[in-house]
């Protein structure tokens, strides 16, 4: 339709269509077992489900065609009703967790997994997702970690650039693609005590410099949606500021798309405290700027009440409504509301699906530890031992358009590859503790303790008759992910008491931990030969794993996100800032911002990882030793592999402002490049330092490079190298 077409439309709606468009109810309107991902507030009046503009949490080609066929001889300007659905990693072929994602390092690959999704669920009737998540996630308590690519900002923001670009393609009529909705804006994932849903509290520097940067890198992709979140910010509900929504969202990043609540977070601003009642929060709601109100009910009921007395102008609806219907003409739903639904057989996994998803999980993958080059694995004996090791649930509680029937499994994988003779496979305990809390509830097993107890020495004979033990353990999915969040970071007592008696074997012991969160690993580390970060990886989570431990694959993935000594460190995370009072690497340290009973830096960094060769670096040169805004500076190094197979390795350019306006952290990643070396083979690695990359929120309130000396790093992970130094001799508009 055009857009004069668009706008006679408009004019023709009466305002109760028109308050209708901006509202948002449950897929269980429809469909009885519709995916149902927040608190629901009763049924829906009748004028609202045949008027309403959009729904979500259901899917399904032939259903969904039959709900859109009633709902347009129903609605008396026949506009097409938006289905939309959490595609977070995977509609049928699910992929690693995004940050297993993120451990890639690898934006492309993210890029084509999220064109896979999209044609999948575009297959299954689906026009948009609440997807990418481009949260900054430092604190590993917070079970929504797992949705995001982790702690640095220029990661997560190439991660959710790329995931826009996946799924909304080049033209968003192209019926296999679908809308792409930024979230959640903003800063949830810096809530108070790593408690879901919990306060911010941000200084405007912290939040431009660190917090803000990937949700503008994705917006400058142009998705159809961004999404608010359910935290206030130093005090105001995000969902009702104007600060956040207009003056940042519309201005400052230039978003002219459609601005979505979170399910119910127009409500919640009465909980807040920041409204008196639906009323006001729907004011407060459209004030703000948020389009679509997501499953309060407050626009459905006090909408257009709010138009009538002149609260909310005609023209601010208008404006809104306007958005909605460009983002479905966007999609070509006027011209065919069956976009995507035409495929009567809906979404097939495929063989190519299965194959990007296989690399996707062996990329992920990120080796911790490998004592005495235990990995890969030989053709021994091999023991599959734990509750991760024969387990279809290796996907996320965001992944739940997927089918676990269709996971390949550690153990199923493993048959594939070695003779029955040389492998077994046992539980060895249950997969959580007893009276365990879950999203899902609490965890009871009947006659756990028994059953544990037989589990256990099952698993102790099994490891006896071995030569290595692979050893699946971690975190169940349902304990990670919305409303999970955790104070203790340890692994079930059950899986500890496990391994410990797995040691005493005197097996080699390869421990897998299947996790969507950093956990404490320093006694995992000490009783394992080598040690291996899974993350929930997703339909091909058995064939990824058994690719790299056999060494069909080596290992590449590098952590997107510190692991802690002990959760009393979160928030952790590399980039911090140098304080008045360092602690030096080697002592004194009396005095010194420490820990009397910790280290303060990460049992395993931001950005490390191990290959199965080894690499010799060059010592990194810098082309200049001084640069002003209008010239840039070659750093460079050379990579050489030195070991006896192909490898993987992600080198990562960190630089230092050393002085500025305001402090500055020890360390921010700049850029990444990962390269593929075979034996023997060496490659020089350079990087461009422009300016515009030394640039931050500076004491005079503006974005800006401050001239100075500036360290720079290219190296291995966020505590490896020796720095160079530069000197930014002039900075822009001096
Ligand atoms: C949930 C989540 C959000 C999701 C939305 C719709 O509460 O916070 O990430 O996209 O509701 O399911």
């Amino acid at each position: 339709m055009d857009k004069k077409a668009l706008e006679a439309l408009l004019k023709d709606m009466t305002i109760e269509e028109k308050v209708m468009q901006l509202v948002q109810i449950p897929g269980s309107e429809y469909e009885a077992d519709a995916e149902i991902t927040g608190v629901e507030r009763g049924q829906v009046k009748d004028n609202v489900k045949r008027l309403a503009g959009s729904t979500l949490g259901i899917w399904g080609a032939k259903r969904l065609r039959k709900i859109q066929e009633q709902y347009m001889k129903e609605h008396p300007h026949h506009i097409p009703l938006m289905f939309m659905l959490d595609v977070i990693h995977g509609h049928k072929t699910v992929l690693p967790c995004p940050l297993g994602q993120g451990a890639a390092f690898d934006p492309e690959a993210v890029r084509k997994g999220a064109e896979m999704q999209a044609r999948e669920a575009a297959a299954d009737g689906v026009h948009a997702t609440f997807s990418p998540m481009a949260d900054l996630c430092r604190d590993a308590r917070w079970g929504r970690i797992m949705e995001s690519t982790g702690e640095d900002k220029l990661l997560n923001s190439r991660m959710a650039a790329a995931m826009v670009e996946g799924y909304q393609g080049k033209d968003r009529k192209d019926p296999e693609h679908i809308a792409a909705c930024v979230k959640h804006f903003a800063a949830y994932g810096a809530a108070e005590g790593g408690r879901d849903y919990n306060n911010t509290e941000l200084s405007e520097h912290t939040l431009r410099e660190h917090y803000l940067r990937s949700y503008g890198e994705a917006i400058k992709k142009d998705p159809a949606m961004v999404m608010t979140s359910f935290n206030s910010i130093n005090g105001i509900p995000a969902t009702g500021s104007t600060f956040l929504m207009k003056k940042i969202l519309r201005e400052e990043f230039g978003f002219q798309g459609v601005l979505i609540s979170d399910w119910g977070a127009v409500g919640e601003m009465i909980n807040h405290g920041y409204a008196e009642d639906m009323k006001d929060a729907a004011l407060k709601g459209m004030l703000a700027g948020v389009d679509i109100d997501m499953c309060s009910g407050c626009y459905s009921t006090h909408l257009e009440e709010l138009v009538n007395t002149g609260a909310v102008s005609v023209e601010m609806l208008d404006a809104a409504v306007l958005r909605v219907l460009n983002m479905k003409n966007d999609l070509g739903l006027f011209e065919d509301p069956y976009r995507g639904c035409n495929a009567e057989t809906g979404p097939v996994i495929t063989e190519e699906g299965r194959q990007l998803a296989r690399e996707a999980v062996a990329a992920s993958l990120v080796l911790l530890e490998n004592k005495d080059k235990t990995l890969p694995l030989r053709k021994d004996k091999i023991a599959f031992i734990g509750p991760f090791a024969d387990t279809k649930r290796l996907q996320s509680a965001w992944a739940f358009s997927g089918e676990d029937e269709n996971t390949v499994t550690v153990w199923e994988a493993a048959s594939e590859i070695y003779a029955p003779e040389n492998r077994k496979v046992a539980a060895g305990c249950t997969m959580m503790d007893q009276d365990a809390v879950t999203a899902r509830g609490i965890c009871h097993v009947e006659n756990w303790q028994q059953e544990n107890d037989r589990l256990l020495a099952e698993a102790v004979r099994t490891a006896e008759w071995a030569d290595t033990v692979v050893l699946c353990l971690g975190e169940d999915s349902t304990q990670s992910g919305e409303a999970t969040s955790k104070a203790s970071l340890k692994l079930p007592a059950v899986q500890r008491d496990l391994l410990r008696a797995i040691r005493k074997t005197g097996k080699k012991i390869v421990t897998l931990i299947f996790t969507g969160r950093p956990l404490e690993l320093e006694e995992v580390r000490d009783l394992s030969d080598a040690l291996m970060i899974c993350w929930l990886p997703g339909t091909e989570g058995g064939h990824g794993v058994m690719d790299i431990l056999t060494g069909k694959c080596a290992p590449s993935g590098r952590l997107p996100v510190s692991f802690p000594y002990t959760v009393g460190q979160e928030p952790l995370h590399y980039d911090v800032y140098p304080t008045g009072r360092p602690k030096p690497v080697n002592g004194p340290f009396e005095y010194t911002s420490r820990y009397l009973d910790c280290e303060n830096g990460a049992l395993y960094p931001f950005g490390y990882g191990l290959s199965y060769t080894d690499f010799a670096y060059s010592d990194p040169k810098l082309s200049a030793q001084k640069m002003t805004d209008a010239e840039t500076i070659t750093a460079s190094i050379t990579v050489r592999n030195t070991g006896d197979r192909r490898g993987g390795v992600t080198v990562q350019l960190y630089i230092r402002d050393v002085t500025g306006s305001r402090v500055r952290p020890v360390r921010e990643l700049a850029d990444f490049k990962k390269i593929t070396l075979d034996p023997g083979t060496e490659e020089t690695v350079s990087f461009t330092i422009k300016e515009e990359m030394l640039r931050f929120w500076t004491a005079g309130e503006k974005w800006a490079s401050e001239p100075g000396k500036f360290l720079v790093w290219i190296c291995n992970d966020s505590n490896d190298g020796q720095p160079l130094e530069f000197q930014l001799v002039k900075a822009k508009g001096e």
